[in-house]
């Protein structure tokens, strides 16, 4: 049976995946407006990714009998003034994520939870790899500054 105060905390963290798909959808509507197709095939991806967390999470509360709960979606910023910016906030939201994640292992810990302990590992493992993604394409966009021809370049191999 899940700890209770496990339950509650793997709810909320069900909640911050699904508001990480709508943040990135946020993103991927700003790039595909611009026709930046490579920008928002990637936020796209990482759209996928978000709800596939959220729906790791769901059937593991399941599996473990415990109660799925819904709470409201806070909606995301929506105006984006720059591809650097977008990644910037990208990148910040991410260490948010991986420090939430930190959190819920915590909890486990503290609750002699081994079996989300465990289950947790996919995730801690997940946010190392996201983190760095991001981070690769910010140290690309640093690297280039703002110029069109770099903006073009980087879109393509998106
Ligand atoms: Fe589900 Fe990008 O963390």
């Amino acid at each position: 049976m899940l700890p209770q105060k496990m339950e509650d905390a793997l709810n909320e963290q069900i909640n911050r995946e699904i508001s990480s798909a709508y943040l990135y959808s946020s993103m991927e509507s700003w790039f595909a407006s611009k026709s930046l197709d490579g920008f928002a095939k990637w936020m796209n991806s990482q759209v996928k990714e978000e709800l596939n967390h959220s729906r790791k999470i769901f059937d593991y509360i399941i599996q473990r009998n415990g109660n799925v709960k819904f709470f409201d979606i806070e909606s995301p910023k929506c105006e984006w003034t720059t591809h650097k910016e977008i990644f910037e906030k990208t990148l910040e939201h991410e260490k948010y994520i991986t420090s939430q994640i930190s959190n819920l292992y915590s909890i486990a810990k503290d609750e002699n939870d081994v079996a989300t302990q465990v289950f947790l590992q996919w995730f801690i493992s997940e946010q190392v790899e996201e983190e760095n993604s991001v981070k690769k394409i910010l140290d690309k966009i640093n690297l280039t500054e703002c110029s069109c021809d770099s903006i073009y370049h980087l879109d393509s191999n998106l």
